[in-house]
């Protein structure tokens, strides 16, 4: 996906492997990785790098970089953001994702 030299400390980049997008950030020196789709309709999440959250922009929704709901006006809460199996290996950020698209 990308060099590990590329995702410091703090960092987080966006992902597209085709089926699905995401986001993967390290802190406290792991990896993580989410995928970048709304679980309420399906929207595309954008990254609010200042805050470390990624917000949707369809109904004002906010989710933790690690997925977990942060904040929402809908009337019920929604699902965390869906994680995939990340590694680093030779010095290169690896992510694993289904082959179908994930909602
Ligand atoms: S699609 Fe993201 S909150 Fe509705």
């Amino acid at each position: 996906m990308s060099a590990s030299a590329d995702l410091a400390e703090g960092g987080v980049q966006g992902f597209d492997l085709g089926t699905v997008v995401g986001f993967v950030a390290r802190a406290g020196g792991q990896l993580r990785a989410v995928s970048g789709v709304c679980t309420h309709l399906g929207c595309r999440l954008a990254l609010d790098s200042a805050a470390r959250r990624l917000d949707c922009p369809c109904h004002r929704t906010s989710f933790a970089l690690s997925g977990e709901l942060l904040r929402h006006q809908l009337p019920a809460p929604l699902a965390a953001l869906p994680q995939f199996e990340v590694r680093e290996v030779h010095g290169e950020v690896q992510v694993y994702a289904p082959p179908g698209p994930v909602a």
